[in-house]
């Protein structure tokens, strides 16, 4: 994955069950692991649509025992995590479900790593260097929106808890369970901005430094799948045809990412995110027009691809796409949101430290370079 090597390595975390009505087998899942004390986390969220109880019932009814974490907040952050350590211990926990989105799934997966690795998680950020991956229990992640990928990633997000950073740690579920029915209750800007999340991945991943034939088809397909079915999603949340191909979009576009990285759009979206308070979804989603504009100029081969699978002429058609289809699901201006064209400016270097993978862009951006793009962001998306 290195630039300029001759070599790729290509990576697939874990199996993916994948199909309607899927979730209905958990019991037999975790009893593969040989479990028979699971910690199931979940939000509000999850809670009020009644996914948490029948997956409860499903468990139960397989005779697994279960304890709940139902306070996942958005945005983890590592101190939440350390609290969560203690419940884990409590009740002896052997095996950990994530149910939700993606602060649902990376609370899991650093849920797993306090069975296994006690003590504070910051000692695990990856801003604090490439340490081994620390021992995790066996996770199940079960997704119910399409847009983070983070099933199927290595890492986990997470906040730094008295500063307004985010951060990662590794960490990879070891079984996922993809049920598009899980996600008919999302309401339509959740399931706008988990999508635009999807369509920003798949995009970053496909004009990545790291980009190889094996994450280019998977992120490829991602981008045709998002811009075909979103906006009926958005506006017929039952319709489970649109729901199962963004829920396989959103898989592949973790699958991809996972191997390639992502670049500037991400970077900035994160430390926007977090020092503005966005959801996340929205926040990463600013960079796509751009992120699309920038391939056409460092390789247009790329972009025409880019603009064949969003179903568009050429790159500014499929850019002008995108602003009109982020548009529709809601994402804010920024003058909306009262952030000048310098005040996002001023958050490039904290972007540039705080996402190792800032530098994974086809031609190198030093931070002068960062902050043209992020004016070009901000004033695309005002427009
Ligand atoms: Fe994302």
């Amino acid at each position: 994955m290195a630039m300029g090597s001759k070599f790729s390595e290509y990576t697939l975390t874990s199996p993916v069950y994948f199909g309607v009505g899927a979730v209905a087998d958990i019991a037999e899942k975790v009893k593969r692991f040989g479990a028979e004390k699971v910690l199931l986390v979940f939000d509000a969220g999850v809670k009020a649509s009644g996914a948490a109880e029948r997956v409860i019932a499903y468990l139960e009814a397989g005779g697994i025992g279960v304890s709940t974490f139902d306070d996942v907040k958005p945005d983890p952050t590592d101190t939440s995590i350390d609290a969560l350590g203690a419940i884990v211990a409590r009740d002896g926990i052997e095996l950990v479900i994530g149910l939700g989105g993606g602060s649902v799934l990376d609370t899991a997966k650093m849920a797993g790593i306090t069975v296994k690795t006690p003590g504070p998680m910051n000692q695990h950020f990856l801003s604090k260097g490439f340490n081994p991956p620390p021992a995790i229990a066996p996770v199940i992640l079960i997704p119910t929106t399409s847009g983070s990928g983070s099933e199927v990633s290595c890492v986990a997000v997470v906040s730094h808890g008295d500063e307004h950073i985010k951060d990662a740690i590794f960490a990879t579920a070891a079984y996922v369970i993809l049920d598009p029915e899980l996600t008919v209750t999302a309401p339509p800007h959740v399931t706008g901005f988990s999508g635009l999340d999807a369509m920003a991945h798949a995009l970053e991943s496909y004009t990545s430094a790291s980009a190889d034939p094996f994450s280019m088809m998977a992120s490829i397909e991602a981008i045709r799948l998002v811009a075909e079915n979103l906006k009926t999603a958005v506006d017929t949340g039952t319709d489970l045809e649109a729901r199962s191909n963004l829920a396989f979009a959103s898989n592949l576009a973790g699958i991809a990412f996972n191997n390639t990285g992502l670049h500037f759009g991400h970077a900035f979206g994160h430390e926007l995110g977090g020092f503005f308070g966005l959801p996340h979804g929205m926040a990463s989603s600013y960079a796509i027009p751009v992120v699309i504009r920038f391939a056409a100029k460092h390789a247009p081969e790329r972009a025409a691809a880019i603009a064949q699978a969003i179903g568009a002429p050429d790159a500014d058609a499929a850019a002008q796409k995108m602003l009109d289809l982020m548009h529709y699901c809601g994402v804010k201006r920024f003058s909306e949101l009262g952030i000048s064209v310098e005040q996002a400016q001023g958050i490039a270097q904290g972007a540039i430290d705080h996402n190792v993978f800032f530098h994974n862009t086809l031609v190198p951006l030093d931070l002068d370079d960062f902050k043209a793009l992020i004016a070009e962001i901000v004033e695309t998306y005002e427009a």
